[in-house]
C-alpha cells in the first residue's frame, strides 16, 4: 500500500467514526511556549484537552507534521526519524480506552490487513482496564500482553507541563530471525530491534504542574499517534522506514549527487539515510518559516543541516557539486 494510500485510509477510517480531519499545524507551534517545535499530533488539540477552547467536533483526525531531536543519534538505523507524519485520532471529552483500542485493532487488522498475530500490546503495569480489555475483547492471550512501567507506558507531557496519561502501545512483531533471543524480549526490548512500536493510544487524564504534581484533566481525552513511515514500512513489506516511497527516491537522488549506490556499504548506506531524514527535516522547517541561526529553534535547524552535510562530505566528493553549481567550494 503506497503512503498516500495509508493517509486515505487512516483518515476515512476515522471520518467513518465521526471524527472532523483537522489539517496539520505548523512545525512552529502557536500556542504553546513550553515547546520550540511541534513534536506531536496532540499539541494543536492542548487548548481543548484542557477545557480551555471548545474544539469543532469532540472527535478529531488529522495527520500532523512533527519533528523531535531525541531520536537524532539514531537516524540512519531501520527506524528513527528527526521529521515525520503522525496519523491520529483524539477523543476530547468523549470516547476512551474501549473505542480507542477496538477502533486501532479493527483498523490494522481488517483495513491494513496485518495478521494478528504479528501485533503485540503494551500496557501500563498499573493499567488493568487495558490489560482486560486486550485480553478479554480483543483475545490476545494474557502472557502476550506487556505490563510495563512509566519508562514505556506513559507519553508526555511535551514540555515541562502539560498533559500526559498511561498509553497502550500496538507493536509489529518483525520476526524471531530479528530478536536477541532472551527469555523475556518483547516489546519494549532493549536489546534488539524485533518489536517495532507503530501506534501509540495514549489515555490522556493527567495535567503535570510545574512542581511535578499530577493534577486530572476536566475530562478523560484520547491522543493516539502512529508514524506514517513506520506503518509504510510494515505495510510495504520493506527493512527498514527509508526504503518505504517515502524516502527511497530522496536516497537514490542523493546517490546520484554523490556518485555512490545505496546498498553497497552501511557506512554510505548510513549516510544516505541521515541525508535523506534531514534533507526532509530541513525542507519541511523552512516551509514553515524557521531559518538557520543561533537560538532556539534556528540553532536546531542549523545543527540538523549542518549535520546533513557533514554526512555529504563523508560519502562524496563535494567539489562535485560545487564544480556543477560554477560555485567555489570553502571547505
Ligand atoms: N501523542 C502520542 C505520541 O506522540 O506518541
Amino acid at each position: 500500500m503506497k503512503s498516500s494510500e495509508i493517509r486515505r485510509v487512516f483518515i476515512e477510517f476515522f471520518a467513518e467514526r465521526g471524527h472532523l480531519q483537522v489539517p496539520s499545524s505548523s512545525l512552529v507551534p502557536h500556542n504553546d511556549p513550553t515547546v520550540l517545535l511541534t513534536t506531536a499530533g496532540m499539541q494543536q488539540m492542548t487548548p481543548y484537552f484542557l477545557g480551555l477552547e471548545r474544539p469543532p467536533s469532540p472527535r478529531l483526525t488529522s495527520i500532523q507534521k512533527c519533528f523531535r531531536t531525541v531520536d537524532i543519534d539514531e537516524v540512519g538505523d531501520e527506524e528513527h526519524l528527526t521529521f515525520f507524519e503522525m496519523l491520529g485520532n483524539f477523543s476530547v471529552g468523549d470516547y476512551f480506552k474501549a473505542e480507542a483500542i477496538s477502533w486501532a485493532w479493527e483498523l490494522l487488522t481488517e483495513r491494513f490487513g496485518i495478521p494478528r498475530e504479528r501485533l503485540r500490546p503494551s500496557v501500563h503495569r498499573d493499567d488493568d482496564f487495558a490489560f482486560a480489555y486486550w485480553r478479554d475483547v480483543i483475545g490476545i492471550p494474557a502472557e502476550l500482553i506487556a505490563r510495563l512501567g512509566d519508562e514505556h507506558n506513559w507519553w508526555g507531557p511535551v514540555g515541562e507541563t502539560g498533559p500526559n496519561g498511561p498509553d497502550s502501545e500496538i507493536f509489529y512483531d518483525r520476526g524471531e530471525a530479528l530478536g536477541c533471543g532472551r527469555p523475556d524480549c518483547g516489546p519494549g526490548c532493549d536489546y534488539c530491534h524485533r518489536f517495532l512500536e507503530i501506534w501509540n493510544l495514549v489515555f490522556m487524564e493527567f495535567f503535570k504542574e510545574a512542581d511535578g504534581t499530577q493534577r486530572p484533566l476536566p475530562r478523560k481525552n484520547i491522543d493516539t499517534g502512529m508514524g506514517l513511515e513506520r506503518i509504510a514500512m510494515v505495510l510495504q513489506g520493506v527493512g527498514s522506514v527509508f526504503e518505504t516511497d517515502l524516502y527511497l527516491p530522496i536516497l537514490e537522488c542523493a546517490a546520484d549527487i554523490a556518485g555512490v549506490r545505496y546498498r553497497e556499504d552501511p557506512r554510505v548506506d548510513r549516510s544516505l539515510r541521515v541525508i535523506a531524514d534531514h534533507g526532509r527535516a530541513v525542507t519541511f522547517l523552512i516551509g514553515d518559516g524557521v531559518f538557520p541561526g543561533n537560538e532556539g529553534r534556528s540553532y536546531v535547524l542549523r545543527r540538523v543541516l549542518r549535520r546533513a552535510v557533514r554526512h555529504g562530505r563523508l560519502i562524496g566528493p563535494v567539489n562535485r557539486l560545487t564544480a556543477a553549481s560554477g560555485m567555489t567550494s570553502t571547505t
